[in-house]
């Protein structure tokens, strides 16, 4: 028993933020945005907007393209750095929303990486037979956990939805997933305040947002993804040339570009958004999928590498025939 990708969706707020908005906020410029990122423009959720908003919106599509409905899910989980609150979790938030009872619903926390690792877990239960169709989601509002006066980091970010329907199949579907952490790099990337760690300054109105060493996560990051490509390959028995689409995490172009090189595949075979979408970190990889599925790219029966790697650090890969 495998499980395969019954049907995509995705969701973007309304606002738009230009990189020309940007420059009239922080000192910065589009051609240094564009030229060290590849981002043009990003989603900002509105007012009021939450994640397990965006989530039903981008769950509601990928039921309608799977041909099923909220009465036929039977398990949730939400990969998502911005949970709407602490707690209930944002799957329990996401369910109540779609008017579903009883099943499994939970959030699961690994930055970028949390679609990837949503996927590995929700493979597992439809594989067992204790899932027939369970909504696997990455959602983010990281506009509201972003310092918009540190112009290394207010540029990067942008808010979304993706989302996943997973069903049993005889065939795969789902062929591998590949998850690591590694949390020496705790430092490297990270949002400073928690609960029981850095509550006390929230409240008393710090402003820190996501802190980053950018250009050692930059190193990291592709050194990290090269080998990450290896071993997936390796481990399926899989040449570079069987890869119809690469999938990435959207953070940088630059990243993206190395990790299609490691491929040897032309940019024309990789899925890019950032321009779009800037980095929506769990929810970049469905976004990305969800728009190249809806624009024909993508199509049954090929075979896709996604990779990604997030704050802990924590990266991964899933290889999936459409
Ligand atoms: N506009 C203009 N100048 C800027 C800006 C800006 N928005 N931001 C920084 N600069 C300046 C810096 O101050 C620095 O100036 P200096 O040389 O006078 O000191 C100069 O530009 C170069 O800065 P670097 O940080 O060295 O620039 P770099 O080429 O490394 O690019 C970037 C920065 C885009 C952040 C890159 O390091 C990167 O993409 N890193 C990885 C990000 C990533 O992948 N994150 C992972 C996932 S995120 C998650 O998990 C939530």
């Amino acid at each position: 028993m495998y499980s395969r990708i019954a049907g995509t969706g995705s969701y973007l707020p309304e606002r738009v933020l230009t990189n020309a908005d940007l420059e009239k906020t922080v000192d910065t410029t589009d051609e240094w945005i564009r030229t060290r990122t590849g981002i043009e423009r990003r989603h900002i959720a509105g007012d009021g907007e939450t994640t397990s908003m965006l989530a039903e919106h981008a769950c509601r599509r990928a039921l309608r393209a799977a041909g099923l409905t909220v009465e036929d899910v039977d398990f949730i989980v939400v990969g998502t750095t911005t949970p709407d609150r602490v707690f209930p979790n944002t799957g329990t938030l996401l369910q109540e929303r779609l008017g579903i009872h009883n099943c499994p619903a939970f959030a699961l926390e690994t930055a970028c990486s949390g679609f990837v690792y949503a996927l590995s877990v929700a493979d597992k239960y439809v594989r067992l037979g204790e899932a027939k169709c369970a909504l696997v989601v990455g959602a983010e509002c990281l506009s509201r956990i972003t310092d918009w006066t540190d112009r290394a980091t207010c540029v990067l970010f942008g808010d979304g939805a993706g989302a996943v329907v997973l069903t049993p199949s005889v065939e795969p579907g789902v062929v591998a997933t590949h998850l690591h952490s590694d949390g020496r790099y705790k430092d490297l990337l990270y949002f400073p305040y928690g609960v029981s760690d850095g509550f006390d300054k929230l409240k008393a109105g710090a402003k820190q947002g996501i802190t980053m060493q950018g250009n050692d996560v930059f190193k990291v990051a592709v050194r990290t993804l090269s080998r990450l490509v290896d071993e997936t390959l390796a481990k399926n028995g899989i040449e570079k040339h069987q890869i119809d689409w690469l999938v990435p995490h959207q953070a940088n172009l630059r990243i993206i570009q190395s990790a299609a090189d490691k491929l040897d595949m032309p940019m024309d075979k990789v899925i890019v958004t950032v321009h779009e979408h800037g980095n929506t970190s769990a929810a970049s990889i469905p976004l990305a999928l969800d728009t190249a599925v809806r624009d024909g790219r993508i199509r049954r029966g090929q075979l896709l590498l996604m990779e990604t790697f997030g704050g802990g650090f924590t990266w991964g890969s899933a290889l999936v025939r459409f």
